[in-house]
């Protein structure tokens, strides 16, 4: 897909090096073509050494070579990395950012370029292809640039463009959302436990209802009622153990959780570069 592309991925961490390794893994990248930085030069050795690819400490060379060019960098030190590449970037490449909180207009007034930026945020089941992937648009973008933006990310999972201003209730949601859901799955493990399971049965059977629960939602497109209520017969159990959760506060407890992660995500977008 990529493979006629150079990708430059500035700050090679956890979600740097899991992105090439779907890209690389799917083959849509040619991995002479794929050029990493790191603040360290051991992280470079290592990724080069796992993955054959190119890597170097100077972001403004690895910018330079690149079409598509990926700030993995964590949000505090994207103004240095910005400055570092600016009068380099041009408007035929595409900067894809995933730092969270930072703001499109940063990014663009950092570079001090007219080039496409796409913000991007993923959550870490990229990894196994089953992520989450909001992408906004910048004042540059053109159609084909976040159709471009849009193509890498389907590779580690489903991808939704959405107006910048959600993007806090995006890290809320689908970022934070994944441990807010490990927490509800051990709840659950330690349920099937405390009846009789063994640990290792409760865990597959709950981790598999859940993502079960997340396809059928998924593919079905019906109302999360609509499922529940096929489920939960007259006077059978289920709706037994539904009025535990509702009595219990789990849907209010939820939702604030949802809504307090994006105050959050706020608060430190408004501390970030803006
Ligand atoms: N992890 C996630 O699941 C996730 C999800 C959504 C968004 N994000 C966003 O993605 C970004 C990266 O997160 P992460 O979890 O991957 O962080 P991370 O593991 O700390 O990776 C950051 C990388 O940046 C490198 N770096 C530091 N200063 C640099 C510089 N001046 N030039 C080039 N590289 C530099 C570091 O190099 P060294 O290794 O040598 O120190 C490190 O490899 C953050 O902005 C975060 O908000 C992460």
């Amino acid at each position: 897909m990529f493979r006629d592309k150079t990708l430059a991925v500035l700050g090679a961490g956890k979600l740097g090096e899991i992105i090439i390794r779907v890209l690389l893994e799917i083959g849509w990248l040619d991995r002479r073509r794929v050029i990493v930085t790191a603040r360290h030069r051991e992280t470079i050795e290592a990724r080069i050494g796992t993955y054959g690819i190119r890597g170097t400490l100077d972001n403004r060379a690895a910018a330079r070579e690149a079409d598509l060019i990926l700030v993995c960098v964590k949000p505090h030190v994207v103004a240095d990395v910005l400055s570092s590449l600016n009068g380099e970037v041009h408007p035929a490449q595409i900067v894809i950012s995933t730092a969270a909180g930072v703001s499109l207009r940063a990014i663009e007034a950092g570079l001090g370029a007219e080039v496409p930026v796409v913000r991007a945020m993923p959550n870490t089941p990229c990894l196994l292809r089953s992520g989450m992937i909001a992408l906004a648009a910048g004042s540059c973008v053109r159609i084909e640039h976040l159709e471009a933006a849009r193509n890498l990310f389907d590779a580690m999972g489903r991808t939704l463009i959405v107006e910048e201003r959600l993007m806090e209730a995006v890290t809320a949601l689908s970022g934070s959302g994944t441990a807010f859901l490990y927490l509800v799955l051990e709840a659950l493990v330690d349920g099937g436990v405390s009846v009789g399971l063994p640990r290792a049965a409760a865990s597959e059977l709950a981790a598999q209802t859940m993502l079960g629960a997340a396809r059928m939602a998924l593919e079905t497109r019906e109302h999360p009622a609509t499922l529940r209520d096929m489920v939960a017969t007259p006077a059978g159990c289920t709706v037994e153990g539904l009025l535990e959760l509702e009595s219990g506060g789990v849907r209010p407890a939820l939702m604030k959780a949802v809504i307090q992660a994006t105050r959050r995500a706020a608060q430190l977008s408004a501390g970030a570069i803006r």
